[in-house]
Formats: C-alpha cells, structure tokens, sequence
C-alpha cells in the first residue's frame, strides 16, 4: 500500500471516493473502460496502471469477467451440498458458456444452488424459475432461513423499539465516553472477524492515538464460504450493527463511520441504507446527535468481489481505490489505517455485542459464557443440518448441543466438519463430543473457532477432492503480496490434482516443506492459515488419504 496513494485518494476522501468511482465505471459495462480509468486517474493525479491495478482484481471490475452475465456460487457449501453442477447446466440453457462465472460465496450455504444475477441473488428452488428469471418476472429477495439461540439471547432477539434505542443512546452519551470504554473492558469482548482480539484494547489504542480525524470501520466483507451470520446481522438486526457502530465511534473520537459490504449480499447493501436514512431521520445518526454536541456520519460502500478484502489492511486499501494487497503491520490500523488516519476495524458482530454492552452494562455480558470467551456466538449452519441456519449459543456451549439439538443432527452422514471458513479447522465428527463452542477449547485441541461458520463434508466426499478446494480457494483468492502464497497455493493445488487424477503421488516430505512455508512465511493469514485445516485432514484421515501420498525424500541441492 502506497502511502503516497493514500494522500491523493485522502484529498477526496469519502465523499468523492475512489473505490467507489472505479465501482460506478464497471456498472454499465461490466468493467471499466481505458478511457474512463484514464480519466478518473487524471481526476485523482495518479497514474491509469494504479487505478488499473486496482480495477483488475476484483471479481465484479476485472476486464476477463467483462462478458459474465449469471455468478455460480462455488463457495464450501454449495460444492458440499453437489448442487452446482445440476444449476449450470440449467444455466447452460439461456446463458452462452463464456457468460457464465463463479463466484465464492453468496451466504446462502443454507438452501445451496445459489447463484447471483444483475445484483441479485438466487438459491433453493430458484433456479427452476429461469425463465422468469430472466424475463424479469422474479426478482429473487429474501431467503428464508430459521435465526434461534440457546440459552441467552442478545443478538437474534427481535431489536427493540427505536424509541427504546433513543432512550438508551441518550443514557449512553450522558455518562461519557471514558465511562463507556469502561464498560467495554469490564465486557471482556473479543473480536468475532475470526482473531479474536479484545475490542477495547483496540477502541482505547484509537481512542489514545493523535489526529483530530479518525474512522470507525465495519469489516461487512463476511467472505468465508459457509458463513452468513454477518449478512443475518446486516439485513435482520441493521440497527444493532449501526449503534455499535456509533458507540465505537463515540468511545474512540471518530465522527466517520464506514459500512464496507460484500457485492455478494446485495439485500444486506440496501437494508442498511433504509436503516442509515431512518436513523438520520430520527436525529439518532448526523450532526450534534439527539443534543449531545457528538456527530456520526455513515457511509456504505459496495465492495467488489475480493475474498482477502475481509482481512483488514486490504479492506482499508481497498476503500482507498488501491490495488488491495495485505499491509505489513505495525503500524496499525489503530495507529495509521484509513487515508493514514487512526481507524478502528472491527467485525459486524462485534459491533452488534457493543451496542448491548453498552446497553446491559459490562459486566452482564461477561458474565455469560465460559471465562476468557465472554458472550454469546453465533454460528452459520449449513444444509447438511437437518435445521440449517443462524444460531446463538452462550460460549462454552458443547459442540455437541449445537450438531444435535439447534441443528438437529445431520440430514445425511457427514464424516467431518469444517468450522470457521477455508483456514479454520477440520473437526472429525468423533471429536464434536470433545468440543466447547469458545476460542479456547478449539485452540486446545488444534482447531479454530474462527468466525464460526459449520460446513458439513458428507461421508462420501473425498478429501483429497475437499483439500483441493481448499488450495484452489486460496490460489485464487491469494492477493500475491508474499511468494509462500501466492506461488505455495498454486504448486499445492497442482500436486493435490495430479495425486487425485491418478498421475503422481504427493511426496509427504515435499508437502510438509510446502506447508511449513506457507505457515512460517506467509504475510497474513490466508497463507498461513490454510494449513490448519489440511494438517487437520493429513491427522484424522490418514487412512484416505494414504493412497495419493508417498514417502520419497526431497532431494536437498
Ligand atoms: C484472509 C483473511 C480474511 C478475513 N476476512 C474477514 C472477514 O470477512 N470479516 C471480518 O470481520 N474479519 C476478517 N478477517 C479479520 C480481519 O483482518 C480483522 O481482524 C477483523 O475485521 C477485526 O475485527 P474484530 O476484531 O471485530 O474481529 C480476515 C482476516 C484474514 C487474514
Ligand atoms: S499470505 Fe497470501 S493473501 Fe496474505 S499477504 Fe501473502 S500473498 Fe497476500
């Protein structure tokens, strides 16, 4: 990321943004054209090959996917589930070859064969309405899914009233921002993105950083396939994610807050403009908000179609119309993130906590949960559950209750469960009884809780198959900033197909040096995460796999 870049782009900032002037550019014809890149690089007094850098990468800009018309999904899920290659031959029938793409994922692990056509998305029984589809005569809209808790519930109960909201923000803002932060370390929250890391030591880093202008930034990006608890938030519970929002904003001095939402949930990009505009119309968003002498601005943006957008240097390059490539860190985005100015990311459901820590007082929320994981989570369940859906559970809930009593066990065998997006852990079925859904138990025994997404991999799947998504998701999803990923995601993909076509066996040798790279060398976690889950696969299904490696040695030159 240029620091020069983020000058030029700063001088206009949100209100004439860059990102967002490449984005409009694509809308008519697919991608931008030269000229008009050329132009809005003159605009901007940068160079055409950076707006062209930036332009190129993502799924709904780049010039090769100019001519797609309809997006297959291709996220976890969807393929789990077999239901893709059924909808692109239907596809095939009104769609030339060439105008047919794929896209990873569209959050609806729920219901499957989901697909994403003008804007809008598809799945379920959807694709038996072509047709209709595309004579315009049905528009999609809202999928149905089931939204249930165990034990205390925070973030699926119905929000209350806005004038319950008023009275709650004027409370808030009465006492204080310090009494406010307090209130959030007393919490113990920790962030839900899939790190983990404790919410006020970031929003006090913020808040102590110096600048007279600073953002709050809502990482809306949820891009790990099988996950769709951020766009549940997004589209159901808009306004506790907005008040969080505010709050964060409130407690760290910034009076800019920034929604950036994935492309992939177009409902989730319109509810949140119709609750941004009802706020500001109820004086609960704007200028000298009800009387209080603090102002908070949103802003939406639509992001693009980049899975590593979701990490949050890339997020905030992104915003800023540049190439997205991962940043080293320190400094921080608490020190130096959006137009160089402190920033606080943090992840749609984290913000939804704050809001009602803020509201129940600090030490109501710890309360729940198991010790350090504080609070409740949710959990994406996809369609191998025989009640597929959104779930919140106290922390410290057993796995167990999760697979068999919210989701009611499996619709059909599942031989393992992959938990927390691509880079999260592998979990055989025989360990669920081991499991307690918090940050620690997963650490414990070698997985990761991640952002908590659960994607049933059938008994009859193989896993060499599932370990070659996983290395063809990172490859394309790899931004190229570091060699380990950008060229590890690649040679691992093409050792997993040649072993699966029958043609060589992967040496264990040579595939532990590979794994061992990309963990040890990989700048952010898509490369150094991806081997969590296939370390996971090499241990608990030894025997599978056993068949496609070899134990020849490396020859060291
Ligand atoms: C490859 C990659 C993808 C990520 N995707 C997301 C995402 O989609 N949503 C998210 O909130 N955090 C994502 N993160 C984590 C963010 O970088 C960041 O830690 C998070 O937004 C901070 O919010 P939190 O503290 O509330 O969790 C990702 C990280 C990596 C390395
Ligand atoms: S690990 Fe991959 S995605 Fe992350 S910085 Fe390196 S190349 Fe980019």
């Amino acid at each position: 990321m240029s620091r020069n870049l983020t000058s030029l782009s700063a001088r206009k900032g949100l209100s004439e943004n860059l990102f967002e002037r490449i984005g409009e550019l694509s809308e008519k014809e697919g991608a931008p054209s030269e000229e008009g890149l050329r132009q809005l690089a003159e605009e901007f007094l940068m160079g055409p090959a950076n707006l062209y850098g930036a332009a190129s990468f993502y799924d709904f800009t780049r010039p090769e996917n100019k001519d797609i018309k309809v997006y297959a999904c291709s996220g976890s899920a969807c393929l789990l589930a077999g239901t893709q290659p059924a909808l692109k031959a239907r596809l095939g029938a009104f769609f030339r070859e060439e105008e047919i793409g794929q896209v990873c994922c569209l959050g609806r692990c729920h219901e499957n064969a989901a697909f994403h056509y003008q804007g809008r998305n598809y799945s379920g029984q959807d694709a038996g309405k072509l047709q209709d589809i595309v004579d315009g005569r049905h528009t999609g809209g809202q999928d149905q899914y089931e939204a249930r808790a165990h034990g205390r519930s925070l973030l699926t109960r119905d929000f209350p009233s806005l004038d319950n909201c008023r009275h709650t923000l004027a409370g808030i803002l009465a006492r204080g921002p310090e009494a406010a932060l307090s209130e959030a370390i007393l919490s113990g929250l920790r962030g839900r993105g899939g790190a983990g890391f404790p919410m006020a030591v970031k929003m006090k880093s913020c808040r102590e950083a110096p600048g007279a202008e600073k953002f709050v930034v809502c990482n809306a990006d949820e891009g790990d396939p099988g996950a769709f608890s951020d766009r549940y938030l997004l589209e159901q519970q808009p306004y506790s994610v907005l008040m969080g929002m505010l709050l964060a904003g409130y407690i760290t001095g910034a009076e800019s807050g920034v929604l950036y939402i994935r492309a992939e949930y177009p409902e989730a990009i319109v509810r949140i403009g119709q609750a941004i505009a009802e706020l500001e119309w109820q004086g609960m968003a704007g200028a000298d908000i009800l009387g209080s002498g603090f102002s908070f601005r949103f802003k939406a943006i639509k992001a693009r179609g980049a899975y590593i957008c979701g990490e949050e240097t890339a997020l905030l390059a992104s915003i800023e119309g540049q190439r997205p490539e991962v940043r080293v860190r320190p400094p921080y985005p608490t020190q130096e993130g959006l137009f160089g100015k402190p920033t606080l990311v943090s992840n749609v459901e984290t913000l939804a906590c704050l809001y009602h820590i803020l509201r129940d007082g600090g030490a109501a929320f710890a309360k729940i949960g198991a010790k350090p994981s504080a609070g409740t989570k949710l959990l994406s369940l996809d369609s191998s559950f025989a009640r597929p859906g959104v779930c919140e559970v106290e922390m410290g809930t057993p796995l167990a209750t999760l697979v068999d009593e919210l989701g009611g066990g499996f619709r059909h065998p599942v031989k393992a469960l992959h938990i927390g997006g691509p880079l999260g852990g592998l979990v055989p079925v025989g360990m669920i009884p081991e499991l307690t859904i918090d940050f620690e138990s997963f650490a414990r025994h070698g997985f990761l809780l991640g952002h908590a997404s659960v994607v049933g991999i059938p008994e009859g799947y193989p896993m060499i198959a599932y370990l070659e998504h996983l290395f063809e998701f990172a490859a394309h999803e790899s931004c190229g900033k570091c060699f380990p990923c950008r060229l590890g995601s690649v040679r691992g993909k093409e050792l997993l197909q040649k072993a699966r076509a029958g043609e060589c066996a992967i040496s264990e040798a040579l595939f532990e040096d590979l794994l061992d790279t990309l963990e040890k060398g990989s700048l952010c976690g898509l490369g150094g995460g991806l081997p969590l889950p296939v370390r996971n696969a090499l241990q608990y299904f030894q025997e599978e796999l056993k068949p496609y490696f070899s134990q020849t040695q490396i020859a060291v030159q």
